[in-house]
């Protein structure tokens, strides 16, 4: 797949391989990037301005301060289809993870709605610093794709994990993310996560234990595919993933009222929330003490799929989420996508505490046509793409 006409915005971190990313800049315009080169004041010191004019072409601005009137860090944030910062130093790794915006470099990430890519390149200990392992651990829970670098020689005369990776395997990892990038460009995606809660009383609900992981990996998934992402969450306690426009809400019938105004934008939807099917007949505004617990009425609530795809235009793909405890039963599972009127449905058996709350997941991918695609036992981020891909093809 050919890049040409995509924008390409290099970070230079003040580290002494930036020289390395020279090479980079022009392996990625081989790719068909138009690159334009953002150097934080102290990498000056290593690779000056005048470098990276001559390799990009283009004019390099450092400073927040130049042409202010232009307002430099939204216009580079804007025009970039993806960041890609090599050599990204600990310094520079701690800032992005706290939203610290103190030069163009790292207000212009923080002004993205692109795809970022980090190349971190230090010393050992410094790698292995625990402050450095959690920035990282942040970063990459937020959607960041953050580079393993090489192990091998340092600066000095030590040696171990840190170093600038081989060009050509950050080529390759930048073009896959990059590709991957792509195929949602221009499709809207909606996305419900978590699990709605249904107000007995002040201070108790009808919940479910579901942690919207599933949900936030497909959101995550689908923006790093070009997708313009919004998720509405019902109760999570996942940070919030930057360039995804996320409505919090607690109850069913608030995910009703969102997904109204949310839907008719969408080119698909996964329900992946876990919707109460019941609620309290009334919410009392006092706590209401155990003796009467039992007089507690229950009343159905309305299936949010089933209604939205009676009104849904046949372009639009629903994906619809099950799951079991007993034995799993894919016709079953078959016939409840059909009743929902959704064109795709994930089974996956939660018996013993499986899958809700965890990193990984496994189940079934089902479609009216009797589609049947076995997922064994792999990270929810593995799973979100296999969905997508499945949803790209119905998308046409
Ligand atoms: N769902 C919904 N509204 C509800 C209940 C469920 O939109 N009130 C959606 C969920 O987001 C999910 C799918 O429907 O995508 C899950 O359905 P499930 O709860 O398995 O189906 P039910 O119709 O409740 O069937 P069952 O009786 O087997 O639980």
């Amino acid at each position: 797949m050919t890049l040409q006409g995509r924008e390409l915005i290099l970070g230079v971190g003040g580290g002494i391989s930036a020289y390395k990313s020279a090479d980079l800049l022009r392996r990625l315009q081989d790719l068909g990037f138009g690159v334009t080169v953002i150097p934080t004041r102290s990498s000056l010191n290593f690779v000056g301005t005048s470098t990276w004019e001559a390799l990009s072409g283009r004019s390099v601005n450092p400073s927040l301060w130049n042409n202010v009137h232009e307002v430099p860090h939204i216009k580079a944030a804007r025009s970039a289809n993806i960041i890609v910062v090599a050599p990204a130093t600990a310094d520079l790794l701690a800032k992005i993870a706290n939203g610290i915006c103190d030069d163009l470099l790292t207000n212009t990430i923080s002004a993205s709605k692109s795809p970022i890519v980090l190349v971190p390149a230090m010393h050992p200990e410094m790698w292995l610093n625990h402050a450095t392992v959690a920035n990282v651990e942040r970063l990459r829970s937020r959607g960041f794709l953050v580079i393993e670098p090489d192990e091998g020689r340092m600066t000095g005369d030590d040696f171990g994990v840190g170093r600038y990776p081989e060009v050509s395997r950050i080529v390759s990892e930048i073009s896959k993310f990059a590709e991957l990038n792509s195929d949602l460009l221009g499709k809207k995606i909606l996305v419900t996560a978590g699990g709605t809660r249904e107000a007995i009383d002040p201070v108790r609900f009808i919940g479910n234990i579901s942690s919207g992981k599933q949900g936030y990996a497909l959101a995550k998934a689908a923006r790093n595919r070009g997708a313009e992402v919004v998720l509405i969450a019902a109760n999570t306690n996942l940070p919030p993933i930057d360039g995804i426009r996320t409505i919090n809400v607690v109850s069913a019938l608030d995910m009703q009222r969102e997904l109204a105004v949310e839907f008719e934008k969408c080119d698909a939807i996964f329900m992946t929330a876990a919707v109460a099917d019941a609620k309290p007949k009334e919410r009392n505004t006092e706590k209401i003490k155990k003796i009467n617990l039992d007089k507690i009425e229950l009343e159905e609530n309305p299936d949010l799929l089933v209604e939205i795809a009676k009104r849904a235009k046949a372009e639009q793909v629903l994906v619809a989420f099950a799951a079991e405890t007993g034995e799993v039963d894919l016709g079953a599972a078959t016939e409840k996508l059909r009743r929902k009127g959704a064109a795709l449905l994930y089974l996956n058996n939660v018996s013993g505490g499986a899958i809700f709350g965890s990193d990984r997941t496994s189940g079934y991918i089902l479609d009216a046509n009797g589609l049947q695609i076995h997922c064994p036992d792999q990270d929810k981020d593995t799973l979100a793409d296999l969905l997508l891909d499945q949803a790209r093809i119905k998308l046409g």
